[in-house]
């Protein structure tokens, strides 16, 4: 679009400065990139920028917005800088490629995500949760309360090693999740500080997290190097990986099939344990809906473990899982670089300019949702879901970079929830303070304690 034409009949976007030169890279600094949005977003409305020196920051918070960003005006909003912090991580994997290479590795590693491969994977995620139980049993006591987030890291962990490269992680598990918690977080700083020293210099952040990388790095290489010496067939992901060529006909190299596993690991467990974890907290707060899901249970599983047949049959699981999701979504804003000039709703965005998206705030626009603020699964009902603005609800983000896992994650939860909830009630520790950390995730501050009572 021209710039000058978009520029002479748009609209002032509403915004602030901040500081001279520097704009709110300090504010953004002390008091992290959610409470600036939060604070600006009650006086600004649905769409407003800031100054990060000589760049400019626009908050979207519309589901048009989402919809121009995400879908319709797409090839303008790139994974570029917005995206450097999480490549330092993750590399070159599908989170992070672009461009050809992005659509030729979506084609290749779809097949593993469709609806009937995770049907497949369904029995191996009910028995890491059975797994998961019998190792609380000799662990738990009623009267002392267990990190439930930091439980729910381990399992979804483990799943994510069964089902898509048919490993178990036994004594990794712990490591690994405790290795991508700490590069998690170091990365999510680097994003709210803006300025960041090299990660070759040798701060005490950078060490931990170089050292975090060499460990998952050596479980990914090892992973690989025993697979390639194994002359067993499998049908997972990881074998599709072995034998996959990229866009130019190569077969992937080590480094990319390493990247691609990073990426799983992380994006495929940290998200559901979130999401799962902020499903325990608010039932705990809210025992009608957690005495209606007991009734869902009882009539449709008697106590046994969910199998993929019964998830048709447990429609108000789903809905509260979907709610959780509304409310503590754990991908709460998404990043993207405005490539050239554009226009989004009368208002113009200048090239270069940081777009960022929020969900978290999108999920709660009270012209979209009646009473945001409510935990009222029911809301998902196909009844009261009508009308409802498609892009309203976008936890998984949309159009064709929307999360790969979807239908993974929702089962995963699906089957994990009764499994667990009918053998345990948890009641929140009160002297457990809960707080949500806005990084790259929306994770719970200092985990989320939580007393198990064993249900008889
Ligand atoms: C509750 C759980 C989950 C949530 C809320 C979630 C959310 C998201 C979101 C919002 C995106 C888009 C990011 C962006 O474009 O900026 C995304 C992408 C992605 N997710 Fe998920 N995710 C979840 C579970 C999973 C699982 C279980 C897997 C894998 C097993 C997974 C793998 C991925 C991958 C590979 C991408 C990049 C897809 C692409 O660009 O083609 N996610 N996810």
């Amino acid at each position: 679009m021209n710039a000058q034409t978009t520029q002479s009949t748009a609209k002032e976007l509403p915004g602030t400065s901040g500081w001279p030169l520097v704009g709110h890279i300090p504010d953004i600094s002390r008091k992290g990139l959610f409470e600036m949005i939060a604070s600006h977003r009650e006086t600004l409305g649905d769409i407003f920028r800031f100054r990060l020196g000589k760049k400019e920051m626009v908050v979207l918070i519309h589901p048009e917005h989402i919809k121009h960003t995400y879908l319709t005006h797409r090839d303008n909003y790139r994974k570029d800088e917005a995206y450097d912090n999480i490549r330092i991580l993750v590399g070159d994997g599908l989170l992070t490629v672009q461009d050809e290479q992005w659509r030729h590795r979506r084609r290749t590693m779809q097949p593993a995500f469709h609806r009937d491969s995770i049907i497949a994977m369904t029995e191996e995620m009910k028995d890491a949760t059975l797994d998961l139980l019998k190792e609380w049993e000799p662990r738990f006591k009623a009267d002392q309360s267990v990190d439930i987030y930091s439980e729910m890291m381990h399992v979804t962990l483990d799943i994510i090693g069964r089902t898509l490269f048919n490993l178990r992680l036994n004594d990794k598990a712990d490591r690994s999740a405790e290795a991508f918690s700490i590069a998690l977080e170091h990365i999510s700083e680097r994003g709210n500080n803006l300025f960041n020293l090299p990660l070759s210099v040798p701060t005490p952040g950078n060490i931990r997290f170089r050292r975090s990388i060499e460990l998952l790095d050596k479980l990914v290489y090892d992973i690989i190097e025993d697979r390639r010496k194994n002359d067993k067939e499998h049908h997972d992901l990881l074998e599709m990986l072995l034998k996959a060529t990229d866009e130019h006909g190569e077969l992937l190299t080590q480094k990319t099939i390493r990247d691609e596993l990073v990426t799983m690991f992380l994006a495929g467990h940290e998200t559901t344990a979130i999401a799962l974890s902020w499903t325990w907290y608010l039932l705990s707060q809210h025992p009608e809906v957690e005495a209606k899901l007991h009734k869902e249970w009882e009539e449709v599983l008697q106590g046994r473990p969910a199998t993929a047949d019964d998830l048709p049959n447990l429609p108000y699981s789903k809905m509260v899982f979907q709610e959780a999701m509304r409310l503590y979504s754990p991908v709460w804003s998404g990043g993207r670089n405005a490539v050239a000039d554009d226009m989004i709703d009368g208002y113009h965005i200048n090239a270069g300019s940081i777009v960022v998206i929020c969900p978290y705030f999108t999920h709660r626009h009270p012209d979209f949702w009646e009473d945001p603020e409510r935990f009222w699964p029911e809301r998902f009902s196909p009844e009261n879901s009508k009308g409802r603005h498609k892009f309203a609800y976008v936890p998984f983000s949309v159009g064709p970079r929307m999360c790969i896992g979807n239908h993974f994650s929702t089962f995963e939860a699906q089957i994990l929830l009764p499994t667990i909830g009918q053998k345990y009630r948890f009641t929140l520790d009160p002297a457990h303070k809960v707080e949500k950390n806005f990084q790259i995730t929306l994770r719970p501050k200092h985990g989320l304690y939580m007393f198990p009572h064993p249900r008889t």
